[in-house]
């Protein structure tokens, strides 16, 4: 039987504070997750919507380092520029707080001492890079070095530019400090691990069991998760930004980012009831109640936080509710393009607000009509245009402005009253009461673009009425019928207001000014008595207004300059080589092969795997090129391969016997080369 709750608690990511939010970060996350918690509220349901800025880790450090500036200096810049767009959007947060409060390092601290002193972490000992110039231990990503796969440049995580595989730092041929270049030593150090292991069959009950109803990506990236074998996982540090060891002999140690960060949620949960206990009681009932339903809104990238590790984390505690379900999205893309910070890449939440001003819902309607729900999905300026022009103006505002500009030329601005209903507006009512279970069904199952779309057919319903039943027509004959119909077109529009409340809070506060509404609920949709006869409207304003084309075109122009800068600096950041002599150019033998095969190679996302006719035998190759080409868009295609390049090993036993070329693009995407005319397989390259 599906358990009810009394109360909802609504998490969405905490955002690092190293940089404003773009609109990726709305569309993934804070849209989907405030017009769930605007639904409930509506429905007059207990819940509570808590946001807030991570404020730890590396990317904090690494932007102070590239500022010349303190970490608190980044965080307190960036956490108020990030809360000031949220609330502009209307993002509806019951609190918005940050993971340098001192109410979060208290209940961070104690956490994690609770943990400690019952035994449930483990310490281990390992040996990490150390950089003797800071004297400071180095992340992962903080030592760059050649990939020993396919001789990169790759941090000591994972080999970014080149073959994508992970890597540990100690593969790293020539590693380096990223900061001074040092060659960093190996020296012991000790941490308190999260014995994921040992948690792994509750988890595949609860999740793999319990929990099929997940959205198939959250699903599917837990059971690839849990279908491994689970290691312990670090929950500590050696870094000096972020929240101090509360253990003896730690010194120099913090929280890891990824167990103080999470936290937050609780802690600035505490911070408000603490301020406010009238209003919200005490924390323990939201976080800690049977009867209260949690649920985690945030990217794909950060599943594995909120299924596996922080529910270990709470588990391990005890005490906590677990995640009802966890709502993630896939990534939203710009014109085609990954969203990109170090690019520039990204529509800014604080620039459009100057460029698009009071245009919040516009972009809201926007984001939510592409939303990356299922898969990623992209924003581009002309479908924004094409939306706000088509859908927002001439649907929604368009019958709203024609219900109340009609009541206002022939009734004063006052409700007219309904006569007799002739069978064409019973079927038009018939159409608009299944609205109401059309849109729940929808919300209550996190498909908020459907459920927006849905919302928009009433005033689709509600233009075609007008546009069949024509009133103005019949003005000079048959004033009731003129009423009737107004009566029913204002009624829809009083609907509309309530069904769009979650999506687009700023028009319906319009809209119900305009009817003269006092407030309205969610039980309300779906009725035709929302205003009664005689009723007094407001002034008749419209709603939306078209974007022109000009305004596109400046956004459009903008990026194009951005691609430019990033061209520009591309090519800058790599110099043309030292000269080579014509012996050492004679030393390599490049050849046109004909590509027989193509294959992805599992567990290997970036990899393909190549068989090639080089025109003596086949052979095989494996390029890092999985990213940029489907295997069937390469076979039968003629490509320019190294034939004398010493083979390599990977760590999955494949062996790829020359390399093939390609040309890497400003923005890091890969062109395999080849040629003008078709060759025979294996003629050289001179
Ligand atoms: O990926 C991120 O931006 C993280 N700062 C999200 C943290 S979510 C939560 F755990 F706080
Ligand atoms: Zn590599």
């Amino acid at each position: 039987m599906e358990k009810t709750f009394k109360r909802t608690t609504v998490t969405s990511a905490l955002p690092y504070a190293n940089g404003p939010v773009h609109i990726g970060h709305l569309a993934g996350v804070y849209v989907p997750a405030d017009i769930y918690v605007r639904y409930l509220r509506l429905k007059g349901e207990e819940v509570l919507f808590v946001g807030g800025s991570d404020e730890h880790g590396v990317p904090v450090t690494q932007r102070a380092r590239k500022e010349g500036i303190t970490p608190q200096d980044v965080v307190d810049r960036y956490h108020n520029i990030i809360k000031e767009s949220f609330r502009e959007f209307g993002i509806s947060f019951d609190v918005y707080s940050r993971t340098t409060s001192d109410v979060h390092h208290r209940f961070a601290s104690d956490f994690f001492r609770k943990l400690y002193d019952e035994g449930k972490l483990v310490e281990q000992s390992t040996k990490q890079f150390y950089d003797e110039k800071t004297e400071k231990f180095l992340t992962d990503r903080d030592v760059v070095g050649e990939c020993p796969y396919c001789h990169k440049q790759a941090y000591g995580n994972q080999c970014e530019e080149g073959c994508g595989r992970a890597l540990e730092p100690t593969e790293l041929i020539n590693p380096r400090s990223k900061e001074t270049g040092e060659t960093p030593v190996l020296r012991e150090t000790k941490n308190w691990y999260l014995p994921l292991n040992e948690y792994q069959q509750w988890l595949k009950e609860w999740i793999l069991e319990s929990h099929k109803e997940w959205r198939p990506n959250v699903y599917g990236q837990c059971k690839s998760w849990l279908d491994m074998d689970l290691q312990p996982r670090a929950m500590t540090r050696d870094l000096d930004w972020g929240i101090p060891v509360p253990v003896e002999g730690a010194d120099g140690k913090v929280l890891y980012v990824w167990f103080d960060a999470p936290i937050g949620y609780i802690s600035n949960t505490k911070e408000l009831c603490d301020n406010e206990p009238e209003k919200w009681g005490s924390w323990e009932k939201w976080w800690q109640n049977e009867d209260t339903r949690l649920l985690h809104f945030i990217g794909k990238d950060n599943i594995v936080f909120h299924c596996i590790i922080f529910p270990t984390m709470m588990k391990a505690h005890g005490g906590y509710v677990m995640p009802d379900n966890v709502p993630s999205n896939e990534f939203l893309n710009l014109e085609d393009d990954k969203i990109s910070t170090s690019r520039n890449w990204a529509v800014w939440l604080h620039e459009y607000l100057v460029d698009f001003p009071g245009k919040q819902d516009v972009l809201r309607y926007v984001l939510t009509a592409n939303a990356p729900e299922t898969k990623d999905n992209n924003f581009t300026w002309r479908d924004f245009q094409a939306r706000n022009n088509n859908e927002l103006v001439a649907v929604y505002g368009n019958f709203v402005n024609r219900a109340l500009v009609l009541t206002h030329k022939y009734f004063d601005g006052k409700v007219p009253a309904c006569g007799e209903l002739i069978d064409y507006d019973k079927a038009t009512i018939a159409e608009f009461i299944n609205v109401k279970a059309e849109v729940e069904k929808l919300l209550d199952t996190f498909k908020f673009r459907e459920a927006q779309k849905e919302a928009m057919n009433l005033a689709r319903i509600g233009n075609k009425y007008l546009a069949d039943t024509e009133p103005w027509k019949l003005a000079k004959t048959d004033m009731g019928r003129v009423g009737t119909i107004l009566n029913l077109s204002l009624q829809l529009a009083a609907n509309l207001a309530i069904a769009f409340e979650p999506f687009l809070p700023f028009s319906s506060e319009k809209l119900r000014g305009m009817l003269g509404m006092e407030s309205f609920e969610w039980e309300q949709l779906g009725c035709t008595d929302l205003l009664a006869a005689g009723h007094q409207l407001g002034k008749a304003e419209l709603l939306f207004e078209k974007i022109d084309d000009s305004a596109i075109d400046a956004q459009m122009q903008r990026l194009e300059e951005i691609k430019k800068a990033n061209e520009a600096a591309s090519y800058r950041a790599n110099p043309v080589k030292p000269t080579v002599s014509f012996e050492d150019w004679e030393k390599l033998d490049i050849r046109v092969g004909t590509v027989l095969e193509c294959e992805r190679v599992p567990k290997m996302k970036k990899l393909l795997k190549f068989k090639i006719a080089d025109g003596i035998a086949d052979r095989t190759i494996v390029s890092g090129i999985a990213e940029h080409y489907a295997p069937e868009e390469l076979v039968g295609k003629q490509v320019l391969f190294i034939a004398n390049f010493a083979p390599r090993q990977f760590k999955n036993g494949l062996v790829s016997e020359g390399m093939i070329l390609s040309a890497e693009n400003y923005d890091g995407s890969l062109a395999v080369t080849s040629l003008l005319r078709e060759v025979k397989p294996g003629s050289e390259v001179k």
